[in-house]
């Protein structure tokens, strides 16, 4: 395999339009950037190396644009795509920025912004549609509360559910191509946001009616501010099948969402991530083959140079990650120490073929004659095959 640290179109890079495009207002202080045309956006992204662009109906008209204003402003994004070859292989609907999505959107407690939020949804997948994507992510991060007392969670999902069904429903009958990406996230905006882990959503999911055309965008730094383990979440994900979208980035323990650049939160669990994506497959190759898809922020210190070296940051980590990964892969030592610790092993089925719990039963080996005492005894040797993957990481194998 021949590795590059280069970035091309190949490798799938994506990254929103809200992310290099965000002018770092906080909770505390002004913007310190000014505002980004998205078709500069779209020439830089082309330029650094990404095949994908990604946005929130609002990030690329204006709320409440007038028509010939919205029909402008597509226009031009239409011509920059053509003129760059990059492609929107995902969008998605803000139902959090505006005030009327103060308590929520699908899960508002008022039903006239129910209704509004789901017309608003069925247009952008319209407009999805039309510029050819493949996953429409919805973020619930103002599906939610503060309070116990002032929201039904039970009916709040009955309400999620009635319009999931509908979208599923609206894209089956207008033939789209397109799969939805509910997007977990265990806080912030609202003190508790609905569906707060992959988990969650992967069970609700499999509550719906087309359960088949909705999956889950897990992000990184989402599962890590629950104090959970990402690569355990994709992991599952994948299992279930439901790994439609991925949000790469960075987080340092369990505080606000810093959307750091990916790699620059927790390096090592990153390493697992982009091994788990490109040869965590059964046969060892890709286990994901959608877009990499960086959801950051660029830092509020960073001038544009500073937000430009920070998406050649979030690609060229990706590609060391696979390059390390790669390597040690590809390592006897690694090898040797992989099955020690029996990692394989785990892969062959409990039970014989034909066996059952009757076979199980007259076993003596299993049971009687297994010497428990020595099984007990035996090392995997876990933390020796983790430092070959530290030594990989660091460079220094
Ligand atoms: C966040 C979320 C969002 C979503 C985006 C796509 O914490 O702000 O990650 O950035 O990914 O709204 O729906
Ligand atoms: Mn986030
Ligand atoms: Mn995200």
């Amino acid at each position: 395999m021949t590795l590059t640290l280069t970035p091309t179109k190949a490798d799938r890079f994506s990254f929103g339009l809200w992310t290099i495009g965000w002018q770092a207002k906080d909770q505390f202080g002004d913007p310190t950037r000014g505002p980004l045309d998205a078709v500069e956006a779209v020439h830089r992204l082309d330029e650094l190396g990404a095949y994908g662009i990604t946005f929130h109906d609002d990030d690329l008209i204006p709320f409440g644009a007038a028509a010939a204003d919205r029909d402008k402003q597509l226009t031009r994004f239409r011509h920059a795509l053509d003129e760059t070859g990059i492609v929107v292989p995902m969008v998605t609907t803000n139902l959090f920025t505006h005030p009327v999505f103060k308590d929520g959107g699908f899960t508002s407690n008022d039903r006239s912004i129910r209704r509004y939020a789901i017309r608003k949804v069925l247009r952008n997948i319209e407009l999805a549609a039309e510029l050819g994507a493949e996953t429409f992510v919805l973020w619930g991060g103002r599906e939610g509360s503060e309070y116990d007392t002032a929201k039904d969670v039970q009916a709040a999902l009955d309400r999620y559910r009635e319009a999931m069904n509908l979208l599923t429903e609206f894209i089956t009958d207008r033939g789209y191509g397109i799969r939805l990406a509910l997007e977990p996230k265990p806080n912030e905006p609202r003190g508790d946001i609905l569906l707060p882990t992959v988990g969650h959503a992967l069970a609700f999911i499999s509550s719906l009616d087309r359960s088949e055309l909705v999956g889950v965008n897990p992000e990184v730094g989402h599962e890590q501010m629950a104090g959970l383990n990402f690569v355990h979440g994709v992991s599952q994900a994948l299992w279930h099948g439901k790994l439609f979208h991925i949000d790469l980035n960075g987080q340092r323990s369990i505080k606000f969402d810093q959307d750091l650049v990916f790699g620059h939160g927790d390096l090592f669990n990153a390493f697992g991530l982009v091994d788990l994506l490109e040869f965590g497959g059964p046969g060892g190759g890709p286990a994901y083959t959608g877009p990499r898809h960086f959801d950051y922020k660029p830092s509020r210190t960073e001038d544009y140079d500073g937000v430009w070296d920070s998406v050649r940051a979030n690609m060229r980590t990706y590609l060391l990650l696979k390059e390390r990964a790669t390597a040690f892969r590809s390592d006897p030592e690694v090898l040797q120490a992989l099955a020690h610790a029996k990692v394989g092993e785990l892969s062959q089925p409990t039970l014989n073929d034909g066996e059952g719990y009757a076979e199980l039963l007259v076993d003596r080996q299993a049971f009687e004659d297994f010497d428990v005492d020595a099984a007990g005894e035996k090392g995997y040797g876990f933390v020796r095959l983790n430092q070959l993957a530290l030594e990989h990481l660091t460079g220094a194998r």
